[in-house]
């Protein structure tokens, strides 16, 4: 049951320009562990169990909007085509947050928050009765930041530029992340000015009005700052992605049991799975949805995006995979790539140089050498020998090739597809296979070899006569 007083929306500020970024691409929208930035804190938010969130958009807002709606369909936009400060923002979005108790507002370029923190930040503030309850931190340089002014049981925020020389010297800063009790937001929101050093009107300025009117506004001082760092250009961007690198992997490594000698050369977005006992080499990045099962091993240099490893499979390293799936103890590498939805089902092995696209490998079956696989079906415990290529593309469309089970594939046979050869077939090496070869047969494509007795002989004494030019 949803308790009225305790209602809490989510809304996240993310209409800035980010100049620093020295970027087309609006901040939020900058990925950091091949995410947005805007990802961490609606998913902070909802993982604390916060389910309604909406975000302002502005600089480039049609792709922060487009993003938002394919990725958080539940979220709202809000759009702010002219950013005249955070208070402004805030405002803009008053008809959606008025529909809750409460409102929790983030900068979406502050990505390391985490749930942990928010659902403790509403807690206390509920429990404590109060109109707004903010996040600070202390900085050795707080330069650039709104800095927590303390006066008794007052709080304000003066910002950098409108502090003075004493109130500079301030080193606790506001983290830019509150909760507001709804009501007393309302009371205060017509009431920000924007007569101030940077002509915008200023959300933290809410806090001093609220206290004046009498409201109860607290600072909740935290004591680890990396959760409110900012991300202003692409070093900080690099750290911060560094930060939570170490926290997705430390948090494997402590409890799914994941083996990594090396967590500092392994990267691993905010989405993926790893199961139980998998051991991750140096060097090595799973993107997207990627799901390892228990036991598989990841050797170096292997990248991973959107894809399966199925249990106790082997990555023998340097293996690429996109959307594609690698079955229960089944094999690939070292410098192995497949895509779009190529699949090795149980035990089968996809070896060196081998790239494998929209193609399933039957159980047992392998292909071990220098091979391209397009558009294939290959049965169960075939062997595909080295070099054995499907000729897929016709100059117009793909075609498909079909080849059994039990298949002994001779090296270097080209399948011009659309071709389909049966079960217990065999091809002579350096065949070209342009119709279907029916069960038990061998298909030969190739032209049978003449010997031409003694003419290395002939040739050297040509040469030597220097009549061969
Ligand atoms: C803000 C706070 C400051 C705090 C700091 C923490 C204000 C006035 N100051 O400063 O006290 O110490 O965060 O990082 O709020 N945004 C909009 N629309 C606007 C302006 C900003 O959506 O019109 C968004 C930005 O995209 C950004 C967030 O709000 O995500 C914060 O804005 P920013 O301009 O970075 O504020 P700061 O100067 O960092
Ligand atoms: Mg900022």
């Amino acid at each position: 049951m949803n308790q009225p007083e305790k209602s809490c929306g989510v809304l996240l500020l993310a209409a800035g320009k980010g100049t620093r970024m020295r970027s087309k691409t609006p901040k939020v929208l900058h990925l950091m562990l091949e995410e947005p930035i805007l990802y961490y804190p609606l998913r902070a938010s909802l993982d604390a169990g916060f389910e309604h969130t909406a975000v302002v958009v502005g600089y480039e807002g049609e792709a922060v909007e487009h993003w938002v709606k394919e990725n958080f369909p539940d979220s709202s936009i809000i759009w702010q085509r002219e950013q005249r400060g955070t208070g402004h923002a805030a405002k803009l979005a008053q008809e959606w947050w008025s529909a809750y108790d409460n409102v929790i507002v983030l900068a979406g370029d502050a990505p390391l928050i985490t749930s942990e923190t928010l659902k403790y930040l509403a807690e206390r503030h509920i429990l404590g009765g109060s109109d707004c309850s903010f996040l600070s931190f202390v900085l050795d340089d707080p330069t650039g930041y709104g800095r927590v002014i303390r006066d008794g049981d007052k709080v304000r925020v003066v910002e950098h530029k409108d502090a003075t020389e004493s109130e500079r010297a301030v080193r606790e800063v506001n983290s830019g992340m509150y909760i507001f009790r709804t009501r007393a937001l309302a009371s205060v929101i017509d009431d920000l000015s924007c007569k101030n050093a940077q002509g915008e009107y200023y959300l933290p300025d809410a806090l001093a009005l609220i206290a004046a009117r009498g409201g109860k506004v607290e600072a909740v001082l935290a004591g680890d700052s990396e959760q409110f760092l900012g991300i202003n250009d692409q070093i900080q961007l690099a750290n911060a992605s560094r930060i939570m690198r170490d926290r997705i992997v430390f948090s494997l490594m402590r409890n799914n049991g994941l083996h990594c000698m090396d967590p500092s050369s392994v990267w691993i977005g905010p989405k993926v799975k790893i199961g139980r006992d998998v051991t991750i080499h140096p060097s090595v990045q799973l993107w997207g949805e990627t799901v390892v099962e228990d036991g598989a091993f990841i050797g170096s240099f292997s990248v991973l995006r959107n894809s399966v490893v199925r249990e106790n499979a082997n990555l023998k390293g340097s293996v690429r995979l996109n959307d594609s799936t690698i079955g229960p103890r089944a094999s690939a590498g070292p410098f192995s790539f497949m895509r779009e939805h190529g699949e090795l089902l149980e035990n089968a092995h996809m070896g060196r140089f081998v790239e494998i696209k929209k193609s399933v490998v039957g159980k047992d079956s392998k292909v071990p050498h220098l091979s391209y696989i397009g558009d294939t079906v290959i049965g169960e415990n075939t062997n595909i020998g080295a070099g054995t290529i499907t000729c897929n593309y016709d100059g117009v469309k793909k075609n498909r090739t079909k080849i059994g089970s039990n298949c002994l594939i001779g090296s270097d046979t080209m399948f011009v597809a659309p071709v389909e050869v049966g079960d217990e077939v065999s091809t002579a090496a350096g065949s070209v296979i342009t119709n279907r070869i029916p069960d038990g047969a061998l298909g030969v494509g190739r032209a049978r070899q003449s010997n031409i007795e003694g003419w290395s002989e002939r040739r050297r004494k040509k040469l030597t006569e220097g009549k061969v030019s």
